[in-house]
């Protein structure tokens, strides 16, 4: 997993909880980078699980709580690092239809040992996209909440609900509504 994830994740930590509690969770995990990231390293998916399964811990919000959280301020960060990727984007429905097909394509470009997940457009029209997320990761809350970010960005309302097409959730059906 790329070093921005980790180093996004980090600097969320320590403006809600403080730095007490990046120490706390670095150090109940068992890491090999130390808690030591860059944002152009690449890291154990394993030890971002185990961050925040402490952090859940710690904090007593549930994991997929603290992932909806999270994809507010990774968004914000996602595209302060490549404007380029977004600014040409007109329309959210537009943007979440071409992660697949131009977003991740370039990310995987720019850092080549990206592990993206896949988002399969299964239906599109003006006002509703059903999209079919898969993923080793199983980070479909992660994919729920940067979904409703993009529509936040264009001042656009929408709902975004979802259906497990297995019990891991590496298989997510994902319906988006303009409202
Ligand atoms: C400018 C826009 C975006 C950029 C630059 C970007 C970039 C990235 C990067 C660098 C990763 C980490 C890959 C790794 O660790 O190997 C990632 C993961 C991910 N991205 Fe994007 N992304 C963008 C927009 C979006 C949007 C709008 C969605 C929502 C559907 C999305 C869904 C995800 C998910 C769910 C992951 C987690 C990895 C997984 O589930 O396998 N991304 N993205």
């Amino acid at each position: 997993m790329k070093g921005i994830i980790f180093t996004e994740f980090l600097e969320l930590v320590e403006e809600k909880f403080g730095l007490e509690m990046v120490d706390k969770i670095i150090n109940q995990s068992s890491l090999d980078s130390d808690g030591i990231y860059t944002s152009v390293g690449t890291y154990e998916f394993s030890e971002m699980l185990q961050l925040i399964s402490h952090l859940s811990a710690n904090t007593d919000i549930a994991v997929d709580d603290l992932l909806m959280v999270y994809a507010e301020h990774l968004f914000k960060a996602l595209i302060k690092a490549h404007p380029n990727l977004v600014e040409h984007y007109k329309d959210p429905m537009n943007l979440l239809a071409s992660i697949e097909n131009h977003i991740h394509v370039e990310v995987q470009k720019i850092y080549p040992d990206a592990q993206l997940p896949t988002f399969e457009l299964e239906e599109r029209t003006d006002t509703k996209m059903v999209m079919v997320y898969k993923s080793d990761k199983a980070l479909y809350m992660l994919g729920k909440g940067l979904m409703l970010e993009t529509f936040k960005l264009f001042n656009v309302s929408a709902s975004v609900e979802f259906e497990k097409l297995n019990e891991a959730g590496t298989e997510v059906r994902f319906f988006i509504n303009k409202a």
